[in-house]
């Protein structure tokens, strides 16, 4: 069985980063909503994003919900996109870590439905 260690190190983060958006990409409800996204930029802001989050680095600036306003998206991406992150997590790590980044993950998902009107 593969021994799953806790989240610890950029590398990590990247690592869950790269599997959660390739799980993205192929699902049928949310790739629609990324067909736009230029990936090579995407992808190292949300190692900056959740190295933040997590390490207590601080290489993230911006500003996550403006990104989101213009998405035509509802519960049901939400639902799901928290799914594929919470799995991929799970798939890959345990730890003290590991349950943080869902919980944060999940907060910051009813956040933005909460701002967007959804419940
Ligand atoms: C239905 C769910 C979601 C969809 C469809 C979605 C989609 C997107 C898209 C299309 C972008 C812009 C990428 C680009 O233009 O390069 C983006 C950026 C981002 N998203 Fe999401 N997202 C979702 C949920 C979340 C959640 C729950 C979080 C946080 C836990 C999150 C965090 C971010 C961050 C940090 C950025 C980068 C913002 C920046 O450029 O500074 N997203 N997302």
């Amino acid at each position: 069985m593969k021994v799953r260690n806790d989240i610890t190190t950029r590398e990590d983060i990247e690592l869950l980063v790269n599997h959660f958006y390739a799980c993205v990409q192929s699902d049928a409800l949310l790739s629609p909503q990324f067909s736009h996204v230029d990936w090579p930029k995407h992808l190292p802001i949300m190692y900056n994003f959740w190295s933040s989050m997590i390490l207590g680095e601080q290489s993230y600036q911006g500003n996550p919900f403006q990104k989101h306003i213009n998405l035509a998206i509802g519960s049901e991406h939400f639902g799901q996109w928290l799914r594929l992150f919470v799995n991929t997590v799970d798939e890959n790590f345990q730890g003290e870590r590991a349950e943080e980044i869902k919980t944060r993950a999940q907060h910051i998902a009813q956040l933005f439905q909460h701002k967007m009107g959804l419940h």
